[in-house]
């Protein structure tokens, strides 16, 4: 068991440098569309101030290269002030004497939101010189930022190797959530893998092999696991790289005896044809392109929700962002949050289908990662993790 941000003694007064993952999509005029990981982050933060400790918040935001404006945390140290019962201070700077001045300035309970980490070179480098010119600025390090736990970065990774450090109450929760999934799940436990990129989530498919009951697959990968079982496709999405890989998770499956349903009708558009109206199909055939899984596999996939006592899901199951195609997202979405099943949803389109159809706190746990969760289960724990003290048993 890792120490968490409770087992900290003497907080008041303190400075703790705390990590979380603001990386949200924001638009471009700085609307932050989806404020889930900052909302999940506020136990943790709220936790500190009444502790009355320095509150000094570091995150990163896109993959920037140097400093770009429309990758400042500006918006998110306005959304902080919104939400937060304290004085929310923003550094235009993460280093630096001016930073050293603000951090002497604060009152304790006060929070102040650092410039976005990845401005510097040396937070995706791991540099251990840069991690040291951050630690500097506090007293203790808290990681709360599960969605990049598994990249070991200067803020991450690095400065939990030379300051006193804990977890936070969401990066516990989502350990706490995660790992019983897999290390005692519930039986019928049902798996729901929708989205594009097959090769990054093999690993995590045959990792679920070993402890699920039955594996849906859909969304745009569903089309390359029905090459793999010899049906046609029509001109559907299938990534020729990954059929192998498909094909060896169904044999697996059936050796195991484990269920595996793919969709069996489709929403689907004819590519050449004039009018683009969707069309449901049991058969993809000539220039067919699915987009969404049909009412026969929605209610297939429904009774199988039904049976579940634990559900696990991650990706779109369809070309959901478009109205035409979102239906089979929406009725599933809406089926996990009604079902009596422990249920945990992660990446994030699904979390945004969930939120879409008004469920999101229906679901047992809304996992903030995207990759961190999948790499979570994969490995049944994260570098960053990994990285932080146990908690003393006395
Ligand atoms: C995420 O959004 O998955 C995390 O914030 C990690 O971001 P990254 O993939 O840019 O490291």
């Amino acid at each position: 068991m890792k120490r968490t941000v409770k087992d900290l003694a003497n907080l008041k007064g303190k400075v703790v440098l705390l990590r979380v993952d603001f990386n949200v999509p924001i638009d471009e005029n700085g609307k932050i569309l989806d404020a889930t990981r900052i909302v999940q982050t506020l136990p943790t933060i709220k936790y500190l101030i009444e502790k009355q400790a320095k509150i000094v918040l570091i995150s990163h935001l896109g993959r920037p290269n140097g400093y770009e404006i429309r990758k400042s945390l500006w918006p998110i140290a306005l959304v902080l002030m919104r939400l937060l019962p304290t004085r929310v201070y923003f550094a235009n700077k993460a280093v630096g004497k001016e930073v050293e001045d603000q951090i002497n300035n604060m009152k304790n309970g006060d929070v102040l939101l650092l410039e976005n980490i990845r401005f510097y070179e040396g937070e995706t480098n791991c540099d251990l010189n840069f991690a040291k010119e951050i630690a500097k600025l506090g007293d203790v390090f808290v990681n709360d930022a599960f969605g990049v736990a598994h990249r070991e970065h200067a803020t991450t990774y690095a400065i939990a190797r030379i300051m006193p450090n804990a977890i936070g109450l969401l990066m516990e929760k989502e350990i706490e959530g995660l790992s019983g999934a897999i290390k005692e799940p519930k039986h019928p436990f049902v798996v729901i893998i929708g989205g594009a990129k097959v090769k990054s989530k093999i690993k995590f498919m045959m990792k679920l092999l070993e402890v699920a009951d039955t594996i849906i697959i859909a969304g745009a990968m569903a089309y390359t696991f029905m090459v793999a079982s010899g049906f046609s496709v029509g001109q559907s999405v299938v990534y020729d790289d990954s059929v192998e890989y498909a094909r060896d998770i169904l044999n697996i499956a059936y050796s195991q005896g484990k269920k595996i349903l793919l969709p069996t009708d489709h929403i689907c558009l004819r590519e050449n044809a004039k009018k683009k109206k969707p069309i449901v199909t049991k058969d993809l055939v000539d220039d067919m392109v699915a987009y969404d899984i049909g009412p026969k596999t929605i209610k297939m996939f429904k009774e199988e929700i039904k049976n579940a006592k634990q559900i696990l899901w991650n990706g779109p199951l369809g070309k959901y962002e478009d109205a035409r195609f979102c239906e089979g997202t929406k009725e599933i979405a809406k089926a996990i949050a009604n079902s009596k099943a422990y249920t945990i949803v992660g990446g994030g389109d699904s979390v945004s289908a969930v939120k879409k159809v008004g469920c999101e706190d229906k679901i047992d746990l809304v996992s903030t990662g995207g990759g961190a969760t999948l790499k979570f289960i994969e490995d049944e724990t994260l570098p960053c993790i990994s990285v932080i003290q146990e908690k003393i048993k006395l």
